[in-house]
């Protein structure tokens, strides 16, 4: 049996949010929005709870979740050896949607970790992910998808995925960024960043100075050793080829996109678009199906918007995707290293 619970994401009801936290501090399992996706939350000090985390989305045992607390004394309590220069730091990142990997504390079973000694922490800037914290524990919770969908960025996405499976879904409405927090891993020196998000490559410059860069990280190619857990597995992929198509220059990208589409067109294919605002136009024209992610003015409604899309690929009526790149700047990184994911690395780019 799961309840709903719907709350106003900016101001939840906090009697509301209390019926979410007892579920979690009785060792139940409670889907909940954050900034970037929603998470699927156990209490961090419940192995039994964290463990059926695991069952109900069919992930592997060895992916760790991300600890999401609320306050630092919550952070020192989670993690050992937290240098006065990153909490200096974290105190202007957080609450925010950046991932930091530590080394636990004594308290982190093996069952909260994965046997590893190390901790992914994040304090969520989210009122009903803090309020949910607050009133309960830290919270172990990975996205609330079933493992290889898209993460889920509305509670739609969520009830498809886990009803019936979860004891709560707390429905905060659409997530505010729709790409996961971004990763990095401070026990090495530089910090190397695993994952980018919305807390951007250059926010993270500006804070942490130097950050390695492996390639992986971009979601340029396979890797042959993962750096990070999860990052062996295979990502969301949808179940129709999608192929992303990449040029630095707007007109060159839409040609070469509607090329490849009439390409596909001839040979008999149903053909989805994933475009922008500013060209769909140009391939609605041409009578092909589009699905329009976002502006190109502004890359946070195409981050918003992404998963989603991604999603609709399988329920609409083609066989074949194609997606339009974006810029790599700001949270546009995020987005590509997410899109590039998703097609299995099948990219075009233009020879410009
Ligand atoms: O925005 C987010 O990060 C969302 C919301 C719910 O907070 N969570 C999320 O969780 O995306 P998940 O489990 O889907 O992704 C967490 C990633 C995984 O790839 C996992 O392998 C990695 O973090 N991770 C967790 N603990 C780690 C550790 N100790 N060392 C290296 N990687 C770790
Ligand atoms: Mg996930």
């Amino acid at each position: 049996m799961t309840m709903l619970i719907k709350v106003d994401p900016i101001k939840p009801d906090e009697s509301e949010i209390k019926k979410a936290a007892e579920v979690i501090l009785r060792g139940g399992l409670v889907a909940f929005p954050t900034e970037t996706v929603y998470g699927l939350g156990a209490s961090t000090y419940n192995d039994d709870a964290i463990r059926r985390i695991y069952v109900v989305k069919n992930r592997p045992m060895d992916n760790p979740s991300i600890v999401h607390v609320s306050t630092f004394d919550q952070l020192h309590e989670v993690a050992q050896e937290v240098p006065d220069d990153l909490e200096e730091r974290l105190r202007v990142a957080w609450p925010g949607p950046l991932t930091v990997i530590l080394r636990k504390s004594a308290r982190i079973s093996p069952v909260a970790s994965c046997g590893l000694d190390t901790i992914a922490v994040r304090m969520p800037a989210h009122p009903v992910a803090l309020m949910l914290i607050r009133l309960s524990t830290p919270i172990s919770a990975p996205s609330a998808n079933l493992s290889g969908k898209p993460s889920p960025t509305r509670a739609e996405h969520v009830i498809r995925d886990l009803w019936g499976k979860v004891d709560v879904i707390i429905d905060g409405g659409e997530t505010f960024f729709g790409v996961e927090s971004t990763i990095i891993d401070y026990t090495k020196r530089p910090p190397v960043l695993y994952r980018p998000g919305p807390f951007t490559l250059e926010e993270l410059r500006r804070l942490f100075g130097d950050i390695r860069i492996p390639e992986q990280a971009l979601g340029l190619g396979e890797f042959k050793e993962a750096l990070a857990p999860g990052m062996k597995y295979r990502h969301y992929a949808p179940n129709k080829p999608l192929t992303v198509v990449e040029c630095g220059d707007l007109d060159n990208l839409v040609k070469l996109t509607m090329d490849l589409a009439m390409d596909e067109v001839k040979r008999g294919r149903r053909v989805v678009v994933l475009c922008s605002s500013e060209t769909c136009g140009k391939y609605r024209s041409l009578g092909l199906r589009v699905i329009e992610v976002g502006s190109r003015v502004n890359l946070y409604t195409v981050a918003k918007n992404l998963f989603h899309s991604l999603r609709l690929i399988d329920e609409i009526d083609a066989d074949v995707a194609i997606a339009e790149g974006y810029p790599e700047v700001g949270i546009g990184l995020a987005v590509m290293n997410r899109l590039r994911k998703a097609s299995g690395h099948n990219i075009v780019r233009c020879v410009d």
